[in-house]
């Protein structure tokens, strides 16, 4: 048996983790593994690595992922498609595991449909798959979040200031939400509410006029004020699976606090440091359940489905209900974060 493995999309710290996984697992079972490099652009251009054992050694605590990864989409041009294919049979691939997000299981999905072996890990930092409670590399993310908040903290405080923090969430603000309950925000803006810049400056004014006087914003990068249609960007560039590239909410939202409020204002946006570095233990460990468990379903000749935490179990999941939709954030969660808000 030969395993591909290939890791899709915005890299995740736990990547590393599900690769060295793979490898470790399959070896108990005798499987061969080839490493594609930089996602779907690998498979079209057909560049593969064999990986043992040696080649993952020391790598469960590093952050990106050792194959490389891109945005690449296959399925834009029947071109790249072909040659996906080709290059499987060619590679000698038995199976393919796909480590990504909704776009890169998407591909591993259609793939299965067109008769390809293919199995689906879970990855985002975003936490926006369906299907499973946490994706890995959230943790991560959200860990990072709070230690910036904590130091955002004590600056803005010491100048009286607003301080807009940007989080990454394109459709869904689990971020922002996670971390900005941990790190005591004082009010969170998702792109599943469309907020009220009224309300906000609300806050704002009346923190600045009690003792308190400071005020931290966490807002994820796809949130909207009430009544403007699609994002704030700075960029109109789309990528590969036609996102638009986010970012400009934060210093969007620090101009006008500043000049609805009279409140001094600053924005930070947090951006790829969210994403880089070494997963944290969470993360880690739940990189390798997955890894583990997605050559189990190999062995088990169980294909076309993701890997997926549901309580504290790992369990398998038709990849089609993975990315049939973004999940959204528990709003129960978000009511606890509301609490401290103002
Ligand atoms: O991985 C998803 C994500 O983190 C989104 O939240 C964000 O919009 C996007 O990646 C940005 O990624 P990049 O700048 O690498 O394209």
């Amino acid at each position: 048996m030969k395993i591909g493995i290939l890791t899709g999309g915005g890299d995740c710290p736990g990547l590393n983790a599900v690769i060295r996984a793979v490898v470790r697992k399959a070896s108990h079972y005798r499987y061969d593994v080839l490493g594609i490099k930089d996602g779907w652009k690998g498979l079209v251009e057909g560049e593969a690595i064999p990986l043992d054992a040696k080649a993952v050694s020391g790598i469960l605590p590093r952050g990106g992922t050792i194959l490389g990864t891109s945005r690449t989409n296959p399925f834009k041009s029947p071109d790249a498609a072909e040659k996906v294919v080709g290059n499987i049979k060619k590679l000698g691939l038995d199976v393919l595991i796909g480590v990504g997000g909704d776009d890169t299981l998407g591909v591993a999905a259609k793939l299965f449909k067109q008769g390809i072996k293919t199995i689906g890990v879970p990855k985002t930092i975003d936490n926006d798959l369906s299907g499973t409670d946490f994706t890995f590399g959230f943790d991560t993310a959200i860990s990072i979040v709070t230690e910036a908040l904590d130091r955002l903290h004590t600056t803005t405080e010491a100048h009286h200031r607003a301080m807009i923090v940007e989080v990454m969430g394109r459709h869904a603000g689990w971020i922002a939400t996670y971390g900005g309950l941990a790190g005591g925000a004082d009010l969170i803006l998702i792109p599943e509410k469309p907020f009220d810049m009224e309300e906000v400056c609300n806050i704002v004014k009346k923190r600045a006029e009690s003792g308190r006087g400071f005020s931290i914003i966490v807002v994820a990068e796809g949130a909207v004020p009430k009544g403007v249609e699609g994002y704030i960007t700075k960029d109109v560039k789309k990528d590969a699976f036609g996102h638009v590239l986010l970012g400009g909410i934060g210093e969007f939202l620090a101009k006008e606090v500043e000049k609805k409020t009279g409140v001094e204002s600053r924005h930070v946006v947090l951006g790829h440091l969210q994403r880089g570095g070494s997963p944290t233990a969470y993360d880690r460990i739940l990189a390798t359940r997955y890894g583990v468990r997605a050559v189990e379903l190999i062995n088990e000749g169980k294909f076309g489905m993701m890997v997926a935490l549901q309580g504290n179990k790992i369990v398998a999941i038709p990849l089609e209900e993975g990315v049939k939709q973004t999940k959204t954030v528990d709003m129960d969660i978000y009511k606890v974060a509301e609490v401290f808000f103002g």
